[in-house]
């Protein structure tokens, strides 16, 4: 589906990637992770055509794209649905609105949007919020559209870059069954991201990038070190320890890779399951978790 022969980008000086050879067929699920600045976006970029490879060869759903013209590239786009850390919805727009509207840009018939609108909102379970606005929806509501709308005109790959980056721990693994909901039902998924919990947790392809090198390919798990970027930064700043004070980065970092433990510490004599009904019920607004 999407095949990089000994691809290399360069920005001037700055390496983008170096000669990567990366084989995902028809109904792959697979991660792209490594470190800021390894070269995640670049390999995007170079799938949607928004920058040329100076060297190898691209190939997307069996048809070389290394070098098309570029009246080419819309049908190129059209086989790509993405979606956005920052979801990028239309904010004037119902939900319907903003999954319609992509099926509009292509001018695809009314009907035929009647029609498949409405399916793809049941399939991301969104439908009966479709006359909602995106500000009346929680973060992870917000990303079901934007899945929706990234699914909506039947795309061949769905391309997602760090689309858990703003959710909480339960939300992102909801958003993770999605996407392997999806992937099971035969859509391509490929997805970028820093989230080492749920790699590991989903066992899935991991491609793994450094500084413009793939340097790993194997299903397993994340395999880098711990980094700084926090997966959920909005709740672990809301968490408070035991004394009632805020959690140290030492903690931070621990409750970024294994959301259980920092709480388990916290909280010595409860049980990982009560743990995560109390988290659940904490990132629902309930209070008193820590009594
Ligand atoms: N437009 C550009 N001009 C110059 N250098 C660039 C440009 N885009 C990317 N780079 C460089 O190419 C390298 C790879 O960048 P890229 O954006 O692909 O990394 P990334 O893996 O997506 O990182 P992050 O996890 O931070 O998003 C970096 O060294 C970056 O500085
Ligand atoms: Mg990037």
């Amino acid at each position: 589906m999407i095949v990089f022969n000994n691809v290399t980008k360069k920005y001037g000086s700055n390496v983008g990637l170096i000669d990567a050879s990366v084989h995902i067929n028809r109904g792959d699920f697979v991660f792209l992770v490594g470190p800021s600045g390894a070269g995640k976006t670049t390999f995007i970029r170079l799938i949607l055509k928004e920058i040329e490879p100076d060297k190898g060869k691209i190939l997307l759903a069996g048809k070389d794209i290394t070098h098309i013209g570029r009246r080419e590239v819309p049908a190129i786009r059209q086989k790509i649905g993405m979606v956005f850390q920052d979801f990028r919805l239309l904010e004037k727009k119902t939900v319907y609105e903003n999954v319609a509207f992509a099926m509009e840009v292509l001018h695809k018939r009314k009907r035929e949007i009647r029609e498949r609108v409405p399916y793809v909102l049941e399939l991301v379970d969104i439908k009966d919020k479709a006359n909602r606005y995106p500000d009346e929806l929680s973060a992870g509501e917000q990303q079901r559209v934007g899945i929706a709308r990234a699914l909506v005109n039947k795309p061949r790959v769905l391309i997602c870059d760090e689309p858990t980056g703003n959710l909480d721990p339960i939300t992102a693994m909801d958003i993770m069954e999605l996407l392997d909901k999806i992937n099971v039902r035969g859509t391509t998924v490929l997805m970028v991201t820093h989230a080492k919990d749920i790699v590991d947790r989903m066992n899935k392809r991991v491609v793994a990038i450094d500084k413009g090198r793939i340097v790993r390919d194997e299903e397993g798990t994340y395999g880098f070190k711990k980094d700084d970027q926090l997966y959920a930064p909005g709740f672990a700043d809301a968490l408070i320890d035991v004394n009632g004070q805020p959690l140290s980065s030492e903690d931070r970092k621990t409750l970024y890779f294994d959301p259980s433990k920092t709480i388990v510490q916290a909280l010595p004599d409860d049980d990982p399951e009560d743990v995560e009904n109390m988290l659940e019920a904490y990132l629902n607004g309930g209070e008193d978790v820590y009594e």
